[in-house]
């Protein structure tokens, strides 16, 4: 008993210094393989310092591979790449799921080193899907759409942005019967009419795939934006000019008619309305007043208000348009007006 002890305590210690020397000497290393399915895995074993030791690949079931150059394993898939003192390198093409797992390079020393390779299969999503209401969204109302990204292994992640802005959505993984993931974010978006006509993009982030994303446009009805502008006069209405008054309208949908009124009166009775312009000549102060254009649409009214004020005419007449030309030539201004007087 107490022999036993001493016994596997010294073949212990022996054991471990014979191994603390290996691994000074010749120095063992492989790296992790991260390969889309389909593609091709390079598995790489490096030896430092080799003192000519026999490398070799196992497969996760601990099945050979490559014997030094020779590969004893009937799979065709793999193909020895360089093969050296130094390196036991070997490609796997096509790979599959079923190619995942702990590879190991062996070095037979005394004792043999190890060192693994996990080999881990990506598999990228199906292309991602938007579905959400198709109506158009009146706004300050709320739209719901849901991105998926089916089957990847690992799980996919859902970004979303609406124009250049990150929007926060609510993601869900699904386990899928052949240990995929199937990955689906739910967004919320409360629209206003500048989101009319932007895009919402969902974004999928995975090892294996790069720009993948999926966009839906977004179409919001709003009531009409309505606005007035002076086509005439451009300085001061005064008396006996003429007024002339556009209404510029824009709602989606586009407003079918605008309206012209007068605000606590009636629209004077000559005035000429031709589609969204309002004519009024020869202005007189009784016409002073707010004169009101009204757009409607399905979702609702809007209006602008144009407030007429009408100022006196000029005082002092316009110079005659018959005063003679040759006067005008040489004097200056004040004398041409006295001139035209006289
Ligand atoms: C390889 O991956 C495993 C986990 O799968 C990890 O523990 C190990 O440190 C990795 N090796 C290298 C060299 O990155
Ligand atoms: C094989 O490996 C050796 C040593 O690392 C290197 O010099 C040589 O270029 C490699 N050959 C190929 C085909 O990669
Ligand atoms: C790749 O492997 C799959 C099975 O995993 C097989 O169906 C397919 O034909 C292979 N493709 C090529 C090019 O060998
Ligand atoms: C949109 O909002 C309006 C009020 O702002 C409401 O009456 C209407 O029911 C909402 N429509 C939908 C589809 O939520
Ligand atoms: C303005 O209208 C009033 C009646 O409404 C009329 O008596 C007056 O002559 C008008 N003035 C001008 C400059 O046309
Ligand atoms: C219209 O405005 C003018 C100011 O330019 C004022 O003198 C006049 O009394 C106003 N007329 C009416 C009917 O409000």
């Amino acid at each position: 008993m107490a022999y036993g002890f001493i016994s596997s305590i010294f073949l212990w210690t022996t054991f471990s210094a014979v191994l603390l020397k290996a691994a000074q000497s010749q120095n063992l290393m492989t790296d992790n393989v991260s390969v889309v399915e389909g593609e091709t895995a390079i598995i790489s074993c490096r030896v430092k310092n080799n003192d000519d030791s026999v490398i070799q690949l196992l497969n996760p079931n601990r099945q050979t591979i490559y014997f030094r150059d020779m590969r004893p394993l009937k799979d065709a898939r793999f193909q020895l790449v360089n093969f050296s003192e130094n390196e036991l390198r070997v490609a796997l093409t096509n790979v599959s799921l079923s190619d995942e797992g702990r590879y190991v390079c062996q070095l037979y020393t005394d004792p043999p080193q190890e060192a693994y390779a996990d080999v881990t299969v990506l598999v990228p999503p199906g292309n991602p899907i938007i579905e959400g209401q198709e109506k158009p969204v009146t706004e300050g109302n709320e739209t719901e759409m849901t991105c998926t990204a089916a089957s990847s292994k690992p799980a996919a992640k859902i970004r979303w942005l609406k124009g250049d802005q990150e929007l926060p959505g609510t993601s869900q993984v699904e386990p899928t019967y052949d240990n995929m993931y199937t990955v689906s974010s739910r967004l919320r978006v409360t629209v206003t009419k500048e989101d009319d006509g932007v895009a919402v993009r969902c974004i999928v982030e995975h090892p294996a795939v790069k720009d993948f994303q999926a966009q839906r446009i977004l179409e919001v009805e709003y009531k009409p934006e309505v606005k007035i502008l002076v086509e005439y006069p451009r300085g001061l209405t005064r008396e006996g000019e003429n007024l002339e008054l556009t209404c510029r309208t824009r709602g989606k949908p586009e407003p079918q008619k605008v309206n012209w009124i007068k605000v606590d009166d009636d629209v004077p009775s000559h005035a000429v309305i031709t589609g969204s312009d309002l004519l009024i000549e020869n202005l007189n102060k009784s016409y002073n007043g707010t004169y009101r254009c009204v757009a409607a649409n399905s979702i609702g009214e809007s209006y602008d208000d144009y407030i007429l004020y009408v100022y006196d005419a000029p005082t002092t007449p316009p110079p005659p348009s018959t005063a003679p030309p040759t006067t005008i030539t040489t004097t200056p201004l004040p004398d041409t007006t006295q001139g035209g007087r006289l």
